[in-house]
């Protein structure tokens, strides 16, 4: 048996995630026992909302609170070694949630999705084709209701969720206009994503922000970050405005509780509905999304955008340059 190299929560972020906060260790594999399968994971993929269950006392119905001192938990796509378990066999592919380790040894009782037949990159699973890439397609088309010159905002929209829901966006006839950070990434969502416009969430007047870049209002918001930027859009929608909130990166380190948004009775007067949603209930029609969002990107109407570092040392520091806003697409490990 290999040794195993894991990233374990060396303490609980005070605020926003510090590398400190993640160690390194190396420990013994456990044998594989009757009913477990070893697999050897190949991937990993940080996201930012798993910084929720890094906190005391924070479990709840998705995951518990992650046990200071153990292996961090996360997403990956990992390969069957070891099989001795009825349902796998060696060589299987899973995008399962695992932790930040070079193996897992595991009874399967955990969320694994396994990759029946592999038809593309096996990082896409974790991005494009991953829990990011189908939030923003079942997003958009479960709830966006998303009209030909319709106006759709996007935040966090170089990330991986948001620089594929702007494109999905567009494929579906919008006008769109991407919230980043920096002139730069702003920038690049027009030239490399085709963002019609940008708007830089550090701006000093928002709301001239808003008003210059969406003159027409806003009539789908797809919201990846929640806090004060969900506040400044609602003065900025329009009548029947659709607000899909897919996650809410802004207010994850918050270690007070964040006061809502002070004017929801705009959801009254614009008759305008919110909806929240999690991808991961939809695991049953994974296979259909993908074949959609594979077509686009073989027809060039995807690009795909990675973030990528490799080996483990990488992964703590992968995940905290989420919340600094340093990726561009999604945020990858190669081990
Ligand atoms: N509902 C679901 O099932 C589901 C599934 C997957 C992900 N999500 C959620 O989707 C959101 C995006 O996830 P992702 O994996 O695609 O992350 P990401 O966008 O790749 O990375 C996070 C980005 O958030 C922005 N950001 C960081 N701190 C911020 C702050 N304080 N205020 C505003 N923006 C900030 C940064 O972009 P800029 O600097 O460019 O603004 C950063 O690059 C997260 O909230 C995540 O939890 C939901």
């Amino acid at each position: 048996m290999p040794d195993n190299r894991c990233v374990v929560l060396a303490a609980r972020p005070d605020g926003a995630p510090r590398e400190s906060d993640f160690r390194v260790e190396t420990r013994p594999l456990a044998d594989v026992a009757d009913g477990q399968i070893l697999c050897r994971n190949l991937y990993i993929s940080l996201d930012a909302g798993f910084r929720n269950w890094m906190d005391e006392g924070s479990g709840d119905n998705v995951l518990p609170a992650m046990p200071l001192g153990e292996p961090v938990m996360g997403l990956t796509m990992s390969r069957v070694e070891e099989s001795r378990h009825p349902d796998f066999s060696e060589g299987d592919i899973l995008m399962a949630r695992f932790a930040w380790e070079e193996y897992t040894v595991t009874d399967a009782g955990d969320f694994i999705s396994p990759i029946r037949n592999v038809e593309y990159p096996l990082n896409y699973y974790l991005g494009v084709l991953g829990d990011t890439g189908l939030s923003g397609y079942f997003g958009l088309t479960d709830f966006g209701r998303v009209q030909a010159g319709e106006t759709v905002l996007v935040s966090a929209a170089a990330g991986a969720v948001g620089s594929i829901a702007g494109q999905i966006a567009k494929l579906m006839g919008a006008r769109t206009v991407g919230i980043s950070s920096g002139a730069e990434k702003c920038q690049r969502l027009v030239s490399e994503l085709g963002y019609d416009a940008a708007i830089d969430r550090q701006s000093a007047d928002l709301d001239a922000a808003f008003s210059n870049a969406c003159p027409d209002g806003i009539d789908v918001y797809f919201d990846n970050v929640g806090g004060p930027l969900l506040e400044r859009v609602l003065d900025h929608i329009n009548e029947d405005a659709r607000i899909l909130l897919c996650g809410s990166v802004a207010t994850y380190n918050e270690t007070e509780s964040v006061p809502g948004p002070s004017n929801l009775f705009q959801l009254t007067t614009k008759h305008a509905h919110m909806h929240g949603f999690m991808t991961h209930l939809n695991l049953d029609r994974y296979d259909a999304a993908r074949a959609e969002l594979a077509s686009w990107i073989a027809d060039g109407k995807l690009v795909v955008h990675e973030h990528r570092l490799q080996g483990i040392e990488s992964v703590g520091r992968a995940f905290c340059d989420l919340f600094a806003g340093v990726n561009f697409g999604k945020t990858i490990v190669e081990l």
